[in-house]
């Protein structure tokens, strides 16, 4: 299913397509998600006791989830900060997960009041949540689009995308906190050449990413405790990561922890260690 909601500067008509009173979804209630488990860790109400039963075994496994988790959203905010400093005026941001104020269009459009996003995810209650991603500032857009990043085509012709980017202009694409969702064997970093072959010079590609490079046992138990709850997943080292920018050239500072990109702060760093943060991070721009 691909369904969408659109908002222009947060008109009650938009709001109202992508309402979650008009879309029959099942939300499989009873078992385990990774965006309500994620909600959780980033201390959110939209969450289900069979979330909270698979987080208690994610931090048994890995007790600093929680650290891992907010800065890893931190690392999008301050990317996307960034970005739309440095002149970006269109996102289009898959694997966008539950709303957490601030979400990546009111990060984008409090720098650039006129930014146009493009939300993407897979799970049906992050559609069911969309209509708070969609309250986009008066003079931007913002678009939500359920579809699944392993069918990068179904992503890439749907009308709503092209209805809100141009893309023929630089686009901003973010697979934050995704791509160890998608093992090698779905074919990750082809899923991800399509995508990047599909925007102009300019583009950007920014990437968070479960490591074993830090603490190889714990990021184990972590993987192994996700799996039990039904979403399999492969952390990457950093040599696979950087695959992922091949031909495009990154930002500084590089690839590095999350909270290591460009922290606006000591705040950002102290008492953080990359074993905790357990994620690679990178901004690369296509030539
Ligand atoms: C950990 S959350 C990350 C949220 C946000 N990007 C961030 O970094 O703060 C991962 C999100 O990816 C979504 N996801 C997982 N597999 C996906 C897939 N195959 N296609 C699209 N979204 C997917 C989940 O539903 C979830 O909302």
């Amino acid at each position: 299913m691909t369904t969408e909601g659109t908002t222009d500067g947060g008109g009650a008509a938009g709001a109202e397509a992508a309402g979650a009173g008009d879309i029959a979804v099942d939300l499989e209630l009873d078992r385990p998600h990774s965006a309500r488990m994620y909600d959780y860790y980033l201390g959110g109400t939209t969450n289900f006791p069979a979330d909270r039963e698979a987080v208690a075994q994610v931090m048994a496994a890995f007790p600093t989830v929680l650290v891992t988790a907010r800065v890893n959203r931190a690392f999008m905010h301050r990317s996307t900060r960034s970005l739309a400093r440095q002149g970006l005026r269109q996102f289009l941001d898959i694997g966008t997960g539950i709303p957490t104020s601030p979400n990546l269009h009111e990060v984008a459009q409090s720098v650039t009041p006129g930014a146009r996003v493009v939300y993407t995810d897979n799970d049906p209650i992050v559609l069911a949540h969309a209509q708070a991603l969609l309250r986009s500032h008066a003079t931007g857009r913002t678009t939500y689009l359920e579809a699944d990043v392993t069918d990068p085509e179904s992503i890439l012709t749907a009308p709503q995308l092209h209805d809100t980017l141009d893309l023929d202009r630089p686009v901003a694409l973010s697979l934050n906190a995704l791509l160890h969702f998608v093992p090698d064997d779905r074919g990750a970093h082809a899923i991800v050449e399509r995508l990047k072959a599909a925007l102009p010079s300019g583009s950007t590609l920014t990437i968070s990413h479960a490591t074993p490079d830090f603490d190889p046992e714990g990021v184990a138990r972590l993987a192994a405790a996700y799996a039990s709850s039904g979403t399999p997943g492969q952390a990457r080292t950093r040599e696979e990561f950087a695959r992922f920018f091949d031909g495009w050239e990154l930002a500084e500072p590089g690839i590095v922890p999350t909270h290591r990109w460009r922290p606006d702060g000591p705040a950002d760093t102290e008492g953080v260690t990359d074993a905790e943060a357990a994620c690679w991070a990178a901004v690369a721009r296509k030539p």
